[in-house]
């Protein structure tokens, strides 16, 4: 049994999703025999100790603090305690590595990715060119920082014209569930989609389009991969809407896929998982070109959606796991690698 703080909400466009996925953690955990501290953070990023009976999750109840360096979690005059931290947390300001490097600089145990793999899975252009150094396909891409788009938008236009051409996805580099992503059939709304990008990040990727399916595997440490899922969608891409409101998707597990194209992109989630020294868990997401018949890694997400129905728990699922287990398993992985590094030695 342990104590865990579920961190969940955030100053993210995904405060929602977050607010879902941890009922789902939370019941969980209770399954498996922990203590549970569900703390929500809201949106100006305040942390509220909530009332996990109350559903849907809100971030509203008495004000938490955490103190820094000593980690101490404090409700008005008392302190409550835990072992180990579960950040159900997703997008920036939670699985970008800052909620992790705050949790390290307090010598807290907590689940998932450090800091680094946090913030190289966060950031996907930072994640592709890791990939890509690595031999693994992606899908191609070019970067635009905002001072390259601010000195001279012609020719940062025309160079991902002539490098990526259209059709074109334009995303943020650093967001989730779709948020500022538009789909480019035409040159001419090249510019338009890029400026719509730059107001959620400062970094915008063109990737070229690929007629693909979309398949994703769950990864737990080791690596050790899930059985494949595949986002099956009755129109368009998977737009913030698809993911989570109008029921125009859903996800199928195991995917369709030969032996070999099972275990080959098995193995591609293992090789991204280890390339970009991820650990606890991750849901790596690929691209099947429909053509060439090649897995092209699109993304990582390192704190992916976590409600009982969303595809990381469902693969694991599928792979022989239950949602408790999985939920236990995480929490006892948190737990011993925050005691292997500190046994590391400090000079
Ligand atoms: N290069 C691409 N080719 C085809 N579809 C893409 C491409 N990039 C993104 N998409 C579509 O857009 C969706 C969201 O893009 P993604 O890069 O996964 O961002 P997010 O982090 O918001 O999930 C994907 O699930 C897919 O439907
Ligand atoms: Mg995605």
């Amino acid at each position: 049994m342990a104590r865990v703080l579920l961190l969940f909400g955030g100053r993210s466009s995904e405060h929602e999703v977050s607010c879902a996925s941890a009922v789902s953690v939370h019941d969980a955990l209770i399954d498996g025999g922990h203590r549970v501290i569900p703390v929500g953070i809201d949106r100006e990023g305040i942390w509220h100790l909530i009332e996990p009976t109350f559903r849907p999750f809100t971030t509203e109840g008495r004000e938490v603090e955490m103190s820094v360096p000593s980690g101490d979690l404090h409700v008005a005059e008392n302190r409550i305690e835990f072992d180990v931290v579960f950040p159900v947390l997703h997008g920036p300001q939670g699985e970008d590595g800052t909620i992790q490097g705050l949790l390290e600089a307090c010598d807290i145990a907590y689940v998932g990715c450090g800091v680094l793999g946090s913030a190289l899975a966060m950031d996907k252009d930072m994640a592709k060119r890791l990939v890509h150094a690595a031999g693994l396909e992606t899908t191609p891409w070019v970067s635009i920082t905002r001072e390259m788009w601010d000195n001279d938008s012609d020719s940062v236009l025309q160079s991902a014209q002539s490098r990526i051409g259209v059709p074109a996805f334009v995303k943020p580099s650093a967001q989730g569930s779709s948020i500022g992503i538009s789909f480019v059939d035409a040159a001419s709304d090249l510019a338009d989609a890029i400026v719509a990008a730059f107001r959620y990040d400062s970094k915008v990727l063109v990737e070229k389009a690929v007629d693909a399916r979309e398949i994703e595997v769950a990864v737990l440490d080791g690596p050790k991969a899930s059985v494949p899922g595949e986002v099956i969608l009755t129109s368009g891409f998977y737009t913030y809407d698809a993911k989570y409101a109008d029921g125009s998707s859903r996800f199928e597990v195991p995917a369709e896929l030969s032996d070999s194209a099972s275990k080959r992109v098995r193995i591609l989630a293992e090789d991204v998982f280890a390339e970009l020294g991820l650990t606890g868990l991750a849901r790596v997401d690929f691209l099947y070109d429909r053509v060439s018949r090649r897995f092209l890694f699109n993304e990582v997400n390192t704190l992916p959606g976590f409600t009982s129905i969303s595809g990381f728990p469902k693969m694991w699922l599928a792979s022989g796991m239950t949602y408790a287990e999985l939920c236990s398993h995480l929490v006892d992985a948190a737990i011993n690698r925050h005691e292997e590094r500190r046994r590391f030695a400090v000079r």
